[in-house]
């Protein structure tokens, strides 16, 4: 089982600027609810009870929307409106959520380091990068997907999906060996290729599954792509090793580190209610 699932969310997000100035990325809303909200969701949903979440300066609202606010629920009580909090007091009353900062923005690989302290290193882990926003409509969410391959397989598993050839350079690219349908062994990743240079169209997507040696993986890969220590890097050394299963899930994506795949993911969810 899975019960721990970590979320790097340290990233300025500067693509969102002026709105992330003084707010954590990870709190923008799709419709009433906060990504990062729908990540832990997810992580829920897939057995998840520990939530460990990297943050960093100026986002201490995460930890503010992940606990009880009495004054609110006691202005509200008794109203229509309590049922609108029904659905994050299920995840107060459920989940614990520890937090720690990454000091220095040394890349997704050394965030995911920092969670070493608050995961320890006895058991596999998910980690769920909360820009990727993902919902399976026909079924079982993502993570949970994943949960299963990782039980048949008991090594990493990492969520892929086909990109367009010309976005290949925005994201982490593997090849491998399909052994099964939407299953491959991985024998090769590279961080944002030259897009002539990307081996396949099969993008790494924020969700992982890793199996907690990654740390001491994670202490000797040297900073790679942009300077930054690269959890792709790292992923590397186990998958030379056959030890990272990719896995091409069911389900939708929408990317929501950028505009046009927040307004997308606005659209969806809006849809959905109207
Ligand atoms: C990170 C990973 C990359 C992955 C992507 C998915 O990149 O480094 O391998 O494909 O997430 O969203 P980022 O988008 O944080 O630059």
């Amino acid at each position: 089982m899975i019960k721990k699932c970590l979320f790097p969310a340290a990233g300025y997000g500067t693509r969102f600027l002026p709105a992330t100035k003084a707010m954590p990325k990870e709190m923008l809303p799709i419709l009433t609810k906060p990504l990062i909200q729908y990540g832990v969701e997810e992580a829920k949903d897939a057995g998840c009870d520990i939530m460990a979440i990297v943050t960093g300066r100026g986002k201490r609202a995460i930890e503010d929307h992940f606990d009880i606010s009495y004054e609110l629920e006691y202005q509200i009580k008794g109203t229509s409106k309590e049922d609108l909090l029904h659905q994050i007091r299920e995840l107060i009353d459920n989940c614990t959520f520890t937090y720690t900062r990454q000091k220095e923005m040394k890349g997704l690989g050394d965030a995911i380091y920092k969670g070493k302290a608050l995961l320890g290193e006895d058991s596999a882990f998910a980690v769920i990068l909360a820009d990727d926003l993902c919902v399976n409509p026909k079924g079982d969410g993502i993570l949970k997907q994943m949960v299963q391959v990782f039980e048949k397989y008991k090594c990493s598993v990492i969520a892929i999906m086909e990109v367009d050839e010309s976005d290949t350079n925005k994201y982490g690219i593997i090849s491998g060996q399909e052994i099964e349908e939407n299953i491959f062994r991985v024998t090769d990743m590279v961080e944002k290729p030259e897009v002539s240079k990307a081996p396949t169209n099969l993008a790494i997507i924020g969700r992982y599954i890793l199996t907690p040696d990654i740390f001491d993986i994670i202490k000797y890969t040297k900073p790679g792509k942009n300077g930054e220590v690269q959890i792709t890097d790292a992923l590397l050394t186990q998958a030379k090793e056959g030890r990272v299963i990719a896995y091409k899930f069911d389900g939708l994506r929408f990317d929501c580190g950028n505009v046009d795949g927040f307004v997308e993911a606005t659209n969806y969810f809006y849809k959905q209610i109207k």
